[in-house]
This record gives C-alpha cells, structure tokens and sequence, in this order.
C-alpha cells in the first residue's frame, strides 16, 4: 500500500505510545499508592480473566530495555503517562521523591536515546484517595489535579516540551461513570456529567499550572473521537447520529475551544452544570496542538428506552472487523483530521494513538507474523497522509502501543503492540507491524535527507 509520504512535514515526529497502568506494574513499590484502577482491577469479575495491572509488562524495571526497543524501531518520539499516585500518593499534599525520580530517569534515558518525551499526565489512574474523597464528580479532584500539573511540571519542564493533561477524558467520564465497565465502575449520569465538567476545568487548570512552571511548553489534551454514521436516513436516527457525535466528540471539543458545552446535549443529559463565574475561560486556555486518538466509526439508531444520549449501536454487516470487534475504517481517521482542521482550526494535530488488537503468537522460529496489524497500519497512514495533503497540520503520529499491555476491562487478552510480550518471562518480540513501521519511519526519513 503506498503512503504519501512527501506530504508528511520532515520535522513529521514519529512515535509510539502506552500509559502508566497499563504497563508499569510495581505498583506497590517505592511509595505508589493505590489508583481506582488498582480497586478496580481488584474487584472480582471487573476484568476478563480477573486480571489486574500488578505486574503488566513490568516496566518499572525494564524500561531501559524498552527504551532499546523503540532504537530498534527509529521511532523520533515517546508518549508516555505519568502515574499521579507515584508522584502524590495522597492525591495532595507531599511529594514522593521515589515516584518523581523514575519519571526523571525516565526522561533522561530516552533523551538520551535520541527520542522525545510526550508526557500525559493523566490516562486513567486517579489515586484511591481521592475516589474517597468523591473523585471527578467533585470540584476538588480538578484542584489537586492542577497540583500535580504544577509538581510534575517544575521537575521535568526543563526537558520535557510535550505536555498532554488528559488522555480520552470522555472514558474517564463516560464509560467510567455512566456505562460503569471502567473504573471507578459507576453508572450514574448526573454523577458523570459532573465529572465530564471537573474534568475540563481540571484540564485548563492544568494548561495553566504547566506554563507556569515550563515556560515553552507545548500543551495539548487527547480525545478520543469517531466518526459518527446513522443507520438509515430516518430523522429519529439522523438524530441519533447528532446526539452521539455530542457526546464522543463536540462535549469535549467544543468548551476547550471557547464554545461552551453544546446547547443540545446539556438537554438531552438534563444535568446542572457545577459552573462557577470564570470556569470557561479557565477551559478554553489556549492550546499548542490537538490530540486525536482514532480506532472506529460507529454507526447508530434512535433508542428512546435507552440511558442518554438513546441511542443503540448497530452492526454493519460485512466489514473488516479487530479482535476488538471494532470496525476498520481507515477514512475516518482523514474525516476527523479536516474536520478538526475545519471546525477547531488547531495549530498542530498530532494523532496521539491510532492501533489494532490481533490475537498475535510467537511463531516456532521466533517472529510474530501479524499483517492485518500490519495492513491497518498502512491504511490508517495513508489515511493521515491524504489529509495532511488536503491541509490539516498533522504534527505527528504515535502508534498504539509500543507493546502488548493491560487492555483494560479486557485484561490481557487483547494485545495492540508493536511488540510482542510474554507475560510469563517478559520476553519482547518486535512483531512484523513494528518492522514494517520502522521501515516507513526510515522512508520518510531518508526522503527528507534527500530534498535536504
Ligand atoms: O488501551 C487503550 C488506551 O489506554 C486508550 N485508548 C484506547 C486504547 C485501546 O483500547
């Protein structure tokens, strides 16, 4: 499959991503305290196989290794997450050298393998202590949040120019607390749509705290959007189709760029917003660059018996399908990129995650044979590159995931690496999709050598 490569920018930073929880593991170690994700994964029959992140890929002490592994790879650039129980075991309050310092060495390592840092700062793993305290329906979660921006900040923002505040914050919000299948597992909408507030003006709080303490920062947020279809052209499911494309997308665009929280779906939820003079400002702060995170379109019918937004899912027959049983649909990675080009007009887009799970194996001679990985990759790449030609100011792509990892509610089962790992001896396979991505890397590379 060809990639228009020359429509790529040279300074194009290409990368991998993953998050704290999902492949660190030592979580008891060195003064961590315990996240949601920690009770969560704990709670008997939350997680496919009741696994938990305890161990993972055991980052925490193999990362040097991992750091190796993306030289093999070439990639330009690492997107990483930071635990914030590491860091502030209390939520609040005093800092944990021990948890700041991996995170230090961390940077150091990778700068000194030649590759970026791009640190998020939160991807899911709120401390305990402050679930108990009420977590993000409550307005102090996004207070402490700004103080854990600020700490982390001060001690990297002389190394680290990519910041993130929030990965997928709709999950957080949404699945987190009104489909109730990831932590903190409740399913209570007035309680997720406060959370959903709490959580942007945590995120403008943070874009704030960053910049105080890293003047240059670049500073963006991490949503995680779809391309929204109706199943037919009834007006109930057209409007269907509007009222999912306010939930997953324009709820967590729209106040970040200065609009307010769209009109229709503050409706369609019912829910009070907890707002207090000055707070949409705070949530509109200015931005360096988008982030988008793509897998799948989804396409909808009206449910009226359904929870808000009422809407069902519906199966197209016939499409490829992931071992997530998400469709592949390679267009509309293009379709979001003008759109937010379009409609938000960002500085910089950097495509923060993009990836598939196949059920991979380590062959007999060694290698991991995985080349509808492979074919997803090309296509979501020639996607990115068709609409980087049409004029959207796409900065960068990071692959989802560096490696194998704790797939959330669905344990480990399902493995979006580039890397291959065994669990039982932590043994790291670069798979034929990670060679086959070092190879366009170089390409890309070698093309801009050339008109140099
Ligand atoms: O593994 C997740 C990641 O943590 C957030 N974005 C989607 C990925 C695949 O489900």
């Amino acid at each position: 499959m060809t990639i228009d490569l020359a429509a790529l920018p040279p300074d194009f930073l290409w990368g991998t991503a993953t998050s704290a929880y999902q492949i660190e593991g030592a979580v008891a170690e060195d003064g961590r305290s315990p996240s949601i994700w920690d009770t969560f994964s704990h709670t008997p029959g939350k997680i496919a196989g009741n696994d938990n992140g305890d161990i993972a890929c055991d980052h925490y002490h193999r990362w040097r290794e991992d750091i190796a592994l993306m030289r093999r790879l070439g990639v330009d650039a690492y997107r990483l997450s930071i635990a914030w129980p590491r860091v502030l075991p209390g939520g609040d309050g005093p800092v944990n050298p021990k948890g700041l310092a991996f995170y230090d060495e961390l940077t150091d390592g990778l700068l000194q393998a030649g590759i970026t840092p791009s640190v998020t700062l939160y991807h899911w793993d709120l401390p305990q202590v402050l679930q108990d305290r009420g977590g993000w329906p409550e307005r102090d979660t996004a207070l402490a949040f700004a103080e854990y921006a600020s700490v982390v900040a001060e001690r990297l923002g002389d190394r680290v120019t990519h910041w993130a505040t929030l990965n997928e914050p709709s999950c957080s919000a949404w699945i987190g607390h009104l489909e109730g299948t990831m932590a903190p597992g409740w399913t209570d909408l007035t309680a997720a749509v406060r959370a959903s507030y709490h959580l942007l003006l945590g995120h403008g709080l943070a874009v704030r705290a960053i910049r105080a303490a890293a003047p240059g920062a670049e500073v963006g947020i991490v949503n995680n959007l779809s391309t929204v279809h109706a199943a037919t052209d009834r007006d109930e499911d057209v409007r269907a189709a509007r009222r999912l494309d306010g939930h997953v997308n324009r709820w967590w665009l729209d106040p970040v760029h200065g609009r307010g929280f769209p009109a229709d779906m503050r409706e369609v939820y019912g829910v009070e917003l907890p707002e207090r003079a000055g707070d949409m400002a705070v949530i509109a702060a200015p931005l360096d660059w988008l982030g988008l995170n793509y897998y799948f379109p989804v396409t909808v019918a009206d449910d009226p018996s359904a929870p808000a937004p009422r809407v069902r899912t519906v199966r197209r027959l016939g499409v490829p399908r992931t071992g997530m049983d998400w469709e592949v649909d390679a267009s509309g990675i293009e379709t979001l990129l003008l759109r937010l080009t379009d409609e938000y007009g960002p500085r910089r887009i950097f495509v923060t995650e993009n990836g598939s799970a196949y059920p991979d194996v380590v062959r007999p001679d060694g290698t991991v044979h995985d080349p509808e990985r492979q074919e997803y990759l090309e296509r979501h790449l020639a996607a990115c590159a068709s609409a980087a030609r049409k004029g959207a100011p796409l900065a960068g792509y990071f692959a989802w995931s560096l490696l194998d990892n704790f797939e959330w509610a669905y344990g480990y089962d399902r493995r979006f690496g580039l890397v291959h790992v065994d669990y039982r001896t932590q043994a790291r396979t670069i798979k034929g999709s990670g060679h086959r991505y070092a190879e366009i890397v170089r390409a890309h590379r070698e093309r801009g050598r050339r008109a140099a």
